[in-house]
Parts: C-alpha cells; structure tokens; sequence
C-alpha cells in the first residue's frame, strides 16, 4: 500500500544523511506548525470538508449532463496538477466529458483550435486563476467565452465556472456579477500545491477521476508514521546530493502517462527551491523514448545530475508480443521488456557512477496518485526550507510578469 524510497544507489555516505536529520525534522515541524503562510495544504488531506466535497460532485455531475467538452483554463499551478493526474489516468473512464487544457500559453492557432471544439461540441468551460491576473489565463477566456454567448446567448453563463480567490480579483468580480457557478481557491494555499484544492479537484472529478480516492491515498500518507522518515530522506538526500556538486535532478518514468506527472513536480520544484542562486534544476524524462535522445548523455555526459525513477509495481494493461518479433521478445509482454529495460538503465548507470534514487508505488491509481502528490509536495516544502529559501513564492515569476506588462504597456502607448 506504501510508497518505497531507496537512496541506496545515490552514493550517499550515512554521516551526510544523519547530519542534516534534524534540519529537515525542523523544517517538517515547520511545516506543520500552522504558522507559516501558504501552508493551508499540509493538513488538508485531514480536514477535508465531506460537505463540500459532495457539493463540489454535484456540480461535476451537472456538467457530465449537459457537455462534452470541459475546457479548462489556467497556467501553472492552476491546470498542471489536474492535467497531470487526468493524463496519468488514462485511459479515461467512458461517459464523461472530455476534459482539454488552455489557457497556458500564449499561442494564438492552439487557442482556435480549442474554440473550433467548443463551437461544435457541447461545452463547458472553467476559468482558475488565484489571483484573477494571469494574461494567458485571461485571453484564453476571454475569447471563449466570446464563443460561449455567439453560441448559447445569456445561457452561457449556466455553463461558465470559475475557481479563484473567495474575495479579491477581477475574476471573483466577475463571476459575481454574471453569476457563475464557482468554487474558492484557498488564500492559504500556492498554486503549485494546490491540486488536492477544488483547483485541482473539480476539473478531475468533472474527467471521472475519483477524487475521493485520491484525498484518502494523501489523507493515508500524511497519517502514516513511516511517511515522515520518506519525506525527509528524499528531501536530505537532494540538499546532500546537491552538495556533491548535483546541480540537476532528472525526474524520470517508464510510464509515458507520467510524464505531465513529472512537468507537474518541475514546476513544484523549480518553482519552490529555484532562489536565492540556489536549488536543483529539475528536468523531466520520458523512457524509453528519452533513451534514445538523452540515454548518450546519461550514460557519459556531465555528471552534474542525478536521477529520482518514479517505477510501478504493477501495470493494469499489458500486451503479449507476437512471435514474428523475434526470438527473443516473441511471447513475452511489453511490461515484462519495460521492467527489464528499467533494469538495464539502473544497472549501466550504477556501473557509470550515476545517483539514483527511486520511488516506488504498488500502482498507479487514485490512491497511491494522492500519496505520491502529498509526498513530493511535503518533501519539497522540507528541502526547500532546508536550502534556506521561502518555499511558497516566486519573486522571479513576478519580475519577469513585471516587465512583459510594461512592454505591453508600451504597446497601448504606440496606439
Ligand atoms: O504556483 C504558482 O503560484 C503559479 O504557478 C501559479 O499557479 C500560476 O502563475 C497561475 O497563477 P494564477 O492562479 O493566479 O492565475
């Protein structure tokens, strides 16, 4: 039922590990003080509210009957989490409306594209955005919504939902005076860790996953004893590898569904720990079809990062191999190639001298996908603290929004 952590292949010596033990327990007691901000996600899995939970069912229950289509928009920490559990879990049960992403980017033929689907299918669409500034965010809805009133009149607004900050923000402005369906993204709580949120719960619950499951698998981990001892190792045994001189961690899987999984951790990582002229520099791989990109420069290049391995110990889905294959993989099954692949790559980089940690789950569904969200944003509010930066903000992210409004400004100017 557990989540296995094994830093036995990451060249750690003991004395490192047991040296920063009491750092990373204060940083966890920390984190679970209450008195730090933007820590509300740490005892969510526990308070979970059942009522809204039933209400937030509803409302999901109420799209499946009048749409196809659930466009979602939102960047970062609005939309990765939910994209990164829907694209896990497929394939997507039947009966439920197609959940797409927009509104992450600033790509004008992909945002047609969206609009095209919404005009020939039934739609609803949910606007998530904490803050209500996000300029992607905002064009993406603002053209579909155009789309929504050419095409249902008033009655859009029965099919437009949107999550934000329960006061403040033009979205909430909004979404008051058109009186759309809404739910609240909790003050106390950053985008990035905010998947087990109505930001992330809703667009899942509306794709059929079963978001009750996934509370409890967090709700399991953050009330298992042998949780907090993983959390921390993984969290020490990065800050130890980064003083090593491992600037980089590669978040790999073998299960290609994982990959928006691994862009999910990037941004939660990279995001949490990237300041001050500090952190680890996530990258995300995809095997085997990295392999035949990157597996040369795993293998031989600059030994500068380690490697985290997601591995499942079972698989839903398999696949026997005709016999025209070959000898040798004719009659086994692809999972059965995949694992012996994954050992290969383990044992060629052990012999290379290459870090690796690896995390084990029995098996990826709704539960154990909840335990692995609470555990990599525990471990990371740890490793974090520990690397001595605010885990919770992004002065960078605000910077750089801060002169691409001024040169949008500018623009207006030139007018
Ligand atoms: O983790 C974060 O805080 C960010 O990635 C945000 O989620 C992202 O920038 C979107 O912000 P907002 O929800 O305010 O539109």
């Amino acid at each position: 039922m557990g989540i296995h952590i094994d830093t036995s292949s990451a060249g750690l010596t003991e004395e490192c590990l047991e040296k920063k033990r009491d750092q990373a327990e204060e940083a966890l007691d920390l984190l679970w003080s209450g008195g730090e901000p933007f820590t509300g996600w740490v005892r969510l899995p526990l308070e979970q509210d059942e009522q809204s939970i039933e209400t937030l069912l509803n409302v999901a229950a109420e799209v499946w009957t009048k749409c196809d289509l659930f466009v979602v928009l939102g960047a970062g920490g609005s939309s990765l989490g939910a994209k990164a559990i829907i694209d896990a879990s497929k394939p997507m049960p039947h009966g439920f409306p197609n959940v797409v992403f927009a509104g992450y980017n600033l790509d004008a033929a992909s945002l047609l594209e969206v609009a095209e689907q919404v005009r020939i299918q039934e739609t609803c669409i949910c606007a998530i955005s904490k803050s209500g500034t996000t300029v992607e965010t905002l064009i993406a809805f603002s053209v579909l919504k155009e789309v929504m009133k050419e095409k249902y009149g008033q009655a859009a607004n029965s099919r437009i939902y949107t999550i934000t900050d329960e006061k403040e923000g033009a979205l909430r402005q909004e979404t008051q005076a058109e009186g759309y369906t809404s739910f609240v993204a909790p003050a106390n709580v950053g985008g990035r860790y905010s998947v087990l949120t109505p930001v992330g719960l809703f667009p899942l619950a509306v794709a059929g996953v079963d978001i009750k499951a996934l509370l409890s698998g967090a709700e399991a981990m953050a009330v298992d004893p042998s949780w907090d001892r993983d959390a921390i190792l993984y969290a020490i045994a990065r800050v130890c590898l980064n003083e090593n001189g491992k600037t980089i961690e590669a978040l790999e899987s073998f299960d290609p569904t994982m990959e928006t999984f691994g862009q999910w951790l990037k941004q939660l990582f990279g995001e949490s720990e990237g300041k001050d002229g500090k952190g680890i520099y996530p990258t995300v791989l995809s095997f085997t079809r990295d392999l035949h990109s990157v597996g040369q420069y795993l293998q031989d290049g600059t030994p500068a990062f380690f490697e985290t391995m997601i591995l499942f110990d079972s698989s839903e889905r398999d696949l026997v191999i005709p016999e025209s294959a070959g000898a040798d993989l004719g009659g086994l099954t692809m999972n059965q190639i995949n694992d012996c692949v994954a050992k290969g790559v383990i044992a060629a980089h052990a012999k290379a001298g290459i870090p690796l940690i690896t995390v084990t789950v029995p098996q990826k569904d709704a539960f154990h996908l909840g335990r692995l969200i609470y555990f990599f944003e525990l471990s990371c509010g740890i490793s974090a603290t520990m690397f001595g930066v605010n885990p919770f903000d992004q002065p960078g992210v605000e910077r750089y929004k801060h002169e691409a409004i001024e040169e949008i400004r500018k623009l207006r100017v030139g007018k």
